[in-house]
């Protein structure tokens, strides 16, 4: 396609958050680890089911790294002719429900089953009949675990992973990838099932800022034109990342903002400027503390705001747009919303705490409309710590 108009990027879509690039650098011993735990089960697949746990702090990319092995081990298993299948579930996604993620894997193979009429444990039962009757192995990965243990506690970890054990002798079906943030939540499970789970670890250090360079980098080759991005802007995204805790997230996100800076100021290339205005609006970083003292609807509109930027990937949004995303919100929480005039209430005080940044624009002949913006934190993060937090509040 011809574009028409000038752009720093080839493809933006290597940007994208949830893009899983071939090659992870600085994460090749990780990534071999990985198949290592898993190389048995290519040669001997229903002797054998494993467990491994996958842990690191955010944006130190667990994620991207189970995806990137999940492609290789099916290629790879597909290349044997084994019936191997790699499924990835995010429990909070899953509001950390059991029955809704085994329901999942299950529509997998049978993408019409019904949601009613089963228990979780049925669930797991059907799961392996169907496994049995297509010779099949399921490498389940149970990404943002927490959630799951938070909500459904030691007993449904214990049922997954003590399934193996009740079906001696017959072949292996179900093994598991644990991916969670922080040791310290698996704790709080009994000796027996820690035990079965933790034999396994694997933890993804914090990147350095030249580590975080050279992930930028690498992507930079895949998303912008040649030469559009100077190297001072590099290092600038990744002096910031680093100071964010080694966020590799936090760097993409912030080099594609940048890009977008750029290309609405009709620059050649992405000067660290660029990167400047797309942190400016920026005001201290977010505490989680902040974020947990404030009111319910507050939170809620909040959330909102943070779904409506994931979607959107806009650096503005309206109100009434984030309106829209905090009365879905309210729904799924069975909540009354709140008037326009006390979300407008609740706005003020996000913004005097820092958290959002608002602006008043003149918008056509309907007058003035309240502009949101979000700075610093990335909505995907910000959705994240909010959800925890609510759960938390609402259990
Ligand atoms: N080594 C790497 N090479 C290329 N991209 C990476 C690498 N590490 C992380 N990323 C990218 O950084 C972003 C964050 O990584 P990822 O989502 O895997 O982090 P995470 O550890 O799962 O974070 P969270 O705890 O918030 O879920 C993703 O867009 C991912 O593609
Ligand atoms: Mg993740």
């Amino acid at each position: 396609m011809v574009s028409h108009y000038r752009s720093v990027f080839t493809d933006e879509t290597k940007l994208d958050l949830n893009y899983v690039p071939h090659r992870l650098p600085h994460r090749d011993t990780e990534l071999q680890l990985l198949m290592k735990f898993f190389s048995f089960l290519l040669q001997f697949p229903e002797k054998m089911a494993q467990r491994v746990i996958i842990t690191g702090d955010v944006g130190s990319g667990k994620t991207v790294l189970s995806q990137r092995f999940g492609t290789d081990i099916s290629r790879e298993a597909g290349k044997r002719g084994i019936n191997l299948h790699y499924v990835h579930v995010n429990c909070r996604e899953y509001r950390g429900s059991l029955f809704l993620i085994l329901h999942h894997v299950v529509s997998t193979f049978h993408p019409s089953f019904p949601k009613r009429g089963y228990s979780a444990e049925e669930l797991l039962s059907i799961l392996l009949q169907i496994l049995d009757e297509e010779k099949a192995h399921v490498i389940l990965t149970l990404d943002e675990f927490e959630s799951l243990i938070e909500r459904e506690g030691s007993d449904a970890v214990y049922k997954l992973t003590r399934l193996q054990e009740t079906r001696q002798n017959k072949p292996q079906r179900l093994s598991l990838v644990c991916i969670l943030r922080n040791l310290k939540a698996i704790e709080q499970l009994d000796t027996s099932t820690r035990s079965t789970l933790q034999s396994n670890i694997i933890r993804l250090e914090r990147y350095s800022k030249q580590q975080l360079a050279d992930i930028l980098n690498d992507r930079i080759s895949l998303a912008f034109k040649p030469l559009a991005v100077l190297e001072d802007t590099v290092s600038l995204i990744a002096e910031l990342a680093s100071s964010e805790g080694g966020n590799a997230r936090f760097g993409i996100d912030l080099l594609w903002r940048a890009g977008k800076y750029a290309d609405a100021d009709g620059l050649d290339s992405v000067t660290p400027d660029c990167v400047r205005k797309a942190v400016s609006s920026v005001v201290p970083a977010m505490r989680k503390s902040e974020l947990t003292n404030l009111g319910f609807h507050e939170k809620l509109l909040l959330l909102g705001i943070a779904r409506c930027f994931k979607e959107s990937r806009k650096a503005y949004i309206s109100l009434s747009e984030a309106e829209q995303f905090y009365a879905v919100i309210c729904e799924e929480f069975n909540e009354k919303t709140h008037s326009h005039t006390q979300l407008w209430k609740h706005l003020q005080n996000l913004s005097s705490l820092g958290v959002v940044k608002t602006e008043v624009s003149k918008v056509g002949s309907r007058g003035r409309s309240t502009l949101i913006c979000l700075p610093k934190i990335s909505a995907e993060d910000l959705e994240k710590e909010l959800s925890a937090i609510i759960e938390k509040e609402r259990a």
